[in-house]
């Protein structure tokens, strides 16, 4: 009896190690097959009667000569199948559809898989790993597209988003120019005839709602990504958590004779080192008057400088899940008074956002609550003459949903549960601004990324300290990186 109990236990054991494995971070489909087939159940159940949902892959974009950029499939593809590579077809039907004599719910056209390609390329995952792997019940590979019998003319609606413009012919009649070219033909598609179609008060014609339609497409999706799941958040809140230790040990290295690139190179460093392969957006590294360029991305400044502010806007992208957190600290570890000035407003400003992201609220009340606390603070320094003063201190908003984009999609209207967004409020007084000149050259961003819960905000970048002291105080810590040496190169 024992015996017999403790072989069960080591089987168990040995069967969860295995399903462990099947979710490790090498696995493609870190989501599992469930995560996507439910999403697009979810999309399914918003469609119009008679509807079918088209999504292509993004194209692959070509860097230069024979060189590509490193392909990142279309968030929405990859939401809704877990397919991460390129040239494929996603159709997702309102009900039932027969396809090749089958009865399906949708049907994806994928690459096929090609000893000698993969050799130079990688693995590819095939019509067997779309079933396998990604669930599916019907796979292609994608020159079967324009042979299977799939007739678009039924239905009363096409969701289809603008096609790809730039797509690149590769004359493979698998390739997504030719996918693309197929769909257009089966389906009659004509962008010109939609955008002409007579509107529904035009008395001169019968009233017909347009076949094609983007823009109910885009709210649908929308309207799924803009609150996350468990298993969203949790990659999500790795991805916060690495670029936060990121900021934490770059305030310990940073030094006054640091280059831009140097202090990039820092975080990046950390985010592979957690297993977090790319950035979720150009990572922005800017000293003194550097700050005030809002998508600063040359981070070509050879020395950060004595007593600049540096601010630091980076990401971690993990699994597909991007983070977006700002920090902005003294190059030499102590911020000067009107650092610390500029600063203290901006911290200030964050805090009386954070406090509004509270299920139901506006999702514009966090930018009107930093705005009130920026006039204020602006106001008592004597950098504007009144609190109702127009300015540009503040060119951007403060609240956007990070999730598989940096600014994700979403309906922008009532903050809810499960939802992740940014609080990101900044100061910025670019050179010629019309205040005193002690001033000039002093931008601060902080930018921090918030889960909404019904018992309040969850401050997930919690880790990269953010007061003010606490920033100094971080920066006093010894870092390892002050011992890394290398040769000096000639120049
Ligand atoms: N890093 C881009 C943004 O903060 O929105
Ligand atoms: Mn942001
Ligand atoms: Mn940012």
């Amino acid at each position: 009896m024992y015996k017999s109990f403790v072989r069960v236990l080591i089987i168990a054991i040995v069967l969860f190690s295995f399903d462990l494995r099947a979710k490790d971070s090498t696995n493609p489909i870190i989501l599992g097959d469930d995560f996507h087939k439910e999403r697009r159940d979810a999309l399914r159940e918003m469609m119009p009667k008679n509807s079918v949902a088209v999504f292509f892959a993004n194209p692959v974009r070509n860097r230069s000569n024979d060189v590509s950029y490193i392909y990142h499939q279309d968030p929405n593809f990859y939401y809704l199948s877990g397919y991460k590579e390129p040239h494929a077809v996603l159709l997702v039907f309102k009900g039932d559809e027969k396809v090749e004599g089958t009865k399906v719910e949708d049907v994806i056209f994928v690459q096929e898989k090609n000893k000698e390609k993969e050799m130079w390329t990688g693995k590819r995952m095939g019509i067997e790993g779309a079933k396998e792997q990604l669930g599916f019940k019907a796979a292609f590979n994608g020159d079967q597209f324009k042979y299977i019998d799939i007739d678009f003319n039924k239905f009363d609606k096409i969701l289809v988003d603008e096609l790809p413009a730039d797509v690149r012919n590769t004359k493979n009649p698998a390739d997504l120019f030719d996918l693309i070219e197929t769909f257009k033909t089966k389906s009659s598609y004509d962008v010109n005839s939609i955008a002409a179609m007579p509107k529904k008060t035009d008395k001169m014609y019968p009233i017909k709602e347009p076949k094609f339609d983007a823009q109910t497409l885009k709210k649908f999706m929308a309207t799924l990504r803009e609150v996350k799941t468990d298993k969203e958040i949790a990659l999500i809140k790795k991805a916060v958590e690495i670029s936060a230790i990121g900021q934490l040990e770059m305030m310990k290295a940073m030094h006054p004779n640091m280059s831009e690139l140097e202090a990039q190179g820092v975080h990046e460093f950390i985010y592979k080192k957690y297993g977090a392969a790319h950035e979720g957006y150009p990572s922005i590294v800017g000293a003194g008057h550097n700050g005030c360029i809002l998508h600063y991305e040359d981070n070509a400044e050879p020395m950060v400088g004595d007593s600049n502010l540096v601010l630091m806007d980076l990401g971690a992208e993990y699994h597909g899940y991007t983070a977006d957190v700002t920090r902005t600290i003294p190059s030499n570890g102590k911020f000067t008074d009107e650092q610390r000035a500029i600063y203290d407003i901006v911290y200030l400003a964050q805090e009386a956002g954070i406090a509004e992201y509270t299920v139901g609220n506006s999702m514009y009340a966090p930018r009107r609550a930093a705005q009130k606390v920026i006039n204020q603070g602006l106001y008592e320094l004597g950098i504007i003459s009144s609190v109702d003063a127009r300015h540009n201190y503040l060119p951007h908003g403060t609240t956007h949903h990070i999730g598989l984009d940096v600014h994700d999609p979403g309906n922008y209207d009532k903050f809810a549960a499960n939802m992740v967004v940014t609080m990101e409020p900044g100061i910025y007084i670019p050179e010629g601004s019309p205040c005193d000149e002690k001033w000039w050259g002093i931008a601060v961003r902080i930018e921090d990324d918030i889960l909404v819960t019904k018992d309040g905000p969850v401050n997930l970048s919690y880790m990269a300290p953010r007061t003010s002291n606490d920033i100094e105080e971080a920066m006093k810590e010894e870092s390892i990186l002050n011992s890394f040496t290398l040769p000096t190169l000639d120049d």
